[in-house]
């Protein structure tokens, strides 16, 4: 089976876990920080703050802000629910926006309409690697007091006009994750970026139990948190794998390049597109059926033919517990028809292009069967 997404792990990467696995520290040592300043170059942000999943630097994000409860944040539906799931575990009320049909990112020209005394916070996520227009989305915030936190899990490597997502040019934060489909992967891992020092010591606290260190053997618990650190193990792996990112985003895009020169005009699916202010680092390649009552059969088929297809996803209010709250289907029509036509195919860095050539011939042999 040729997965939808897969780690690429080479012997320089196992050298440098095994190193840590025989130095003193295999956590809490100075791996972490070495990582964190890794990654705020690669970013280009003034600080990173590294968690042991994306979840967890979601939950922080949300946390430090310190909103009262039942504060709003206006986020898409087509996104993993932990981008959902982490504002409401710190009582945040998620409002839905729409998505654009071709990109599958929130509508910036929709969000105006949705903004009210009770919301604080705009969480875009650029969805599959495809940057959200987030200039446009920055002017809102900004007008109307706003926090922007950017759901970057999918974006890692990704340029909008030019700039690192990650920078916080157009956000007051940018959470990524390394979960091995991502750009790079510490197996589980994630990672939080911001210019803010404030936002920055806040989240240190955060991950460590709201400690606030004191001189000698005192400290002090600020607010319950949990232990949300990584390890030393996971971000020398990181690191590693850091080195080779621009290289994993150059592989990604060839493929979405032949994917592209394969399917562009077919009968059967539209393909993603890239606007002109955005460098997709593809993190996926979803294609959107053109016969949605055909997504089913095509998805089974391409399992059994060997494509180990994803839907990328399922509209977040549609899970029990969001429906649960009050939110109906038919709220975002856009998102709900995207994830009825979506298909993720299989791209990562460790494809072969005879590989990506077996995934065109099975698509192809799949819908003229179909
Ligand atoms: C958009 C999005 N947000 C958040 C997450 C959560 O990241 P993690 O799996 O590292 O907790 C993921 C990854 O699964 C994701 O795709």
């Amino acid at each position: 089976m040729i997965p939808y997404g897969k780690q690429l792990i080479d012997e320089e990467d196992i050298k440098a876990v095994v190193e840590v696995l025989r130095s003193d520290f295999i956590t809490q040592g100075p791996k972490v920080e070495e990582f964190e300043d890794l990654l705020s170059q690669v970013v280009g942000a003034k600080y990173v703050v590294a968690f042991n999943s994306g979840t967890s630097a979601l939950y922080c994000a949300y946390r430090v802000l310190g909103l009262l409860e039942g504060s709003e944040f206006i986020t898409t539906p087509i996104t993993f629910v932990a981008t959902i799931s982490s504002g409401v575990l710190v009582g945040l009320k998620p409002i839905f926006c729409d998505v654009e049909e071709d990109t599958g990112n929130l509508r910036v020209d929709l969000l105006e309409s949705l903004i009210t005394e009770k919301t604080k916070v705009i969480t875009p996520v650029h969805y599959g690697g495809h940057p959200v227009d987030m200039a446009r989305l920055w002017e809102i915030a900004v007008r109307h007091n706003l926090y922007v936190i950017e759901d970057a899990c999918h974006a890692l490597g990704s340029l909008y006009r030019g700039e690192r997502i990650g920078s916080c040019r157009f956000s007051h934060m940018a959470v990524f994750s390394f979960h091995p489909v991502k750009h790079i992967t510490t197996g589980e891992g994630g990672a939080i970026a911001t210019n803010d020092e404030a936002i920055y010591k806040e989240l240190l606290k955060c991950r460590n139990h709201g400690i606030k260190r004191g001189n000698h053997w005192y400290y002090d618990v600020e607010f319950p948190s949990f232990n949300f650190r990584i390890t030393d193990i996971q971000c020398a792996l990181g690191m590693s794998q850091l080195r080779k990112l621009s290289w994993f985003v150059s592989r990604r895009r060839e493929i979405a390049e032949r994917y592209n020169k394969a399917f562009r005009g077919n009968l059967y699916f539209d393909i993603p597109i890239e606007r002109d202010y955005a460098f997709n680092s593809y993190h996926l390649y979803p294609i959107r059926l053109k016969d949605k009552k055909r997504r089913k059969k095509v998805f089974i088929a391409l399992r059994e033919k060997g494509l180990g297809v994803q839907v990328h996803y399922i509209p977040a209010y549609w899970h029990s517990y969001l429906a649960k709250m009050g939110y109906r289907r038919g709220l975002c029509p856009a998102s709900e028809d995207f994830y009825e036509r979506v298909i993720s195919i299989p791209i990562y860095p460790g494809m072969t292009d005879r590989d990506a050539d077996f995934v065109i011939s099975k698509v192809f042999e799949v819908f003229e069967s179909l």
